[in-house]
């Protein structure tokens, strides 16, 4: 297989990784309550890379990506973005950060109902007095299939129309890397297996680098990478996955108990 899309030699961007974590832990509560959400995680999500996170419920997966993304804070261990340490950086730098280098896709959509299409998908370079690259934005958009749809309001696109315009959003400022968690928990599997393929596309045609969380192993054999977490620990690490290999991985957790 062929992909058009080379890593970036270390030493030019600093790595090959766009994100990386390093020995981290995120411990909530205290005492009877304390739930070690993640236990001394270390892994590196690399350039131009589809990755899916997957695992049982309560394995970490969501505190994972929040700590990934400078969402949540860290108890321990290190977390960067590029070359930036997350765990040491001030409120104001961790907000420019995350606005300028990192993009997110929910679950909801979270569109603003009022804006159509397009101003739904400028509206984070808006706010933050960015320019529109216009010809990353004519290519983000082809690239998720929406030419022909930029004029309507959410109300007026289907649901998977609606994630795409959210895909796009992300793609729009460049981000260094975009996290999604169960993005398209929320579509029927026509219109999820739809933005599963434009995410792919966004990391073969336009070198983006992607982590989404899911529990469907058809979603994640759009990834180029599975990393299974279980009790707050990488417990696997498949390349290529297809959906059989994350099924047959899969039953191993039912059979101890852990998927609820
Ligand atoms: N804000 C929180 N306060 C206390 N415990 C939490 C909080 N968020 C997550 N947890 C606990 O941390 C563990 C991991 O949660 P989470 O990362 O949401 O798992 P997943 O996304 O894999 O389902 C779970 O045991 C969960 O109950
Ligand atoms: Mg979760």
């Amino acid at each position: 297989m062929t992909t058009s899309i080379q890593p970036v030699p270390a030493g030019l961007s600093g790595g090959l990784a766009a994100a990386s974590a390093t020995d981290l832990s995120k411990v909530y509560g205290a005492g009877e309550t304390r739930v070690a959400a993640l236990d001394r995680v270390s892994l590196d999500f690399r350039q131009g890379e589809f990755t899916a996170i997957m695992g049982p419920s309560g394995s970490g997966k969501s505190t994972l990506m929040h700590c990934m993304a400078g969402l949540d804070s860290v108890s321990s261990g290190s977390a960067r973005i590029g070359d930036t340490e997350l765990t040491t950086l001030k409120e104001k730098k961790l907000t420019q950060l995350r606005r300028d280098k990192i993009g997110f896709i929910f679950q909801a959509f979270n569109l603003l109902p009022t804006l159509n299409a397009l101003e739904n998908i400028t509206l984070p370079l808006d706010i933050a007095g960015r320019k529109v690259d216009r010809a990353w934005l004519d290519q983000v958009v082809s690239t998720v299939g929406l030419s022909g749809r930029l004029g309507h309001r959410p109300s007026q696109l289907s649901g998977g129309q609606q994630q795409r315009v959210a895909v796009a959003r992300a793609l729009a400022s460049r981000p260094e890397i975009i996290f999604g968690d169960e993005p398209t928990g929320n579509l029927d599997s026509r219109a999820g297996s739809e933005v599963l393929g434009f995410l792919r596309n966004s990391v073969r045609e336009l070198g983006q680098t992607v982590v989404i969380v899911t529990h469907d192993p058809v979603a994640a054999s759009y990834s180029d990478r599975v990393v299974f977490l279980a009790d707050g620990r990488i417990v696997d690490d498949m390349a290529s996955p297809t959906a059989e290999k994350v099924l047959e991985r899969m039953k191993g957790f039912d059979a101890k108990g852990r998927t609820s």
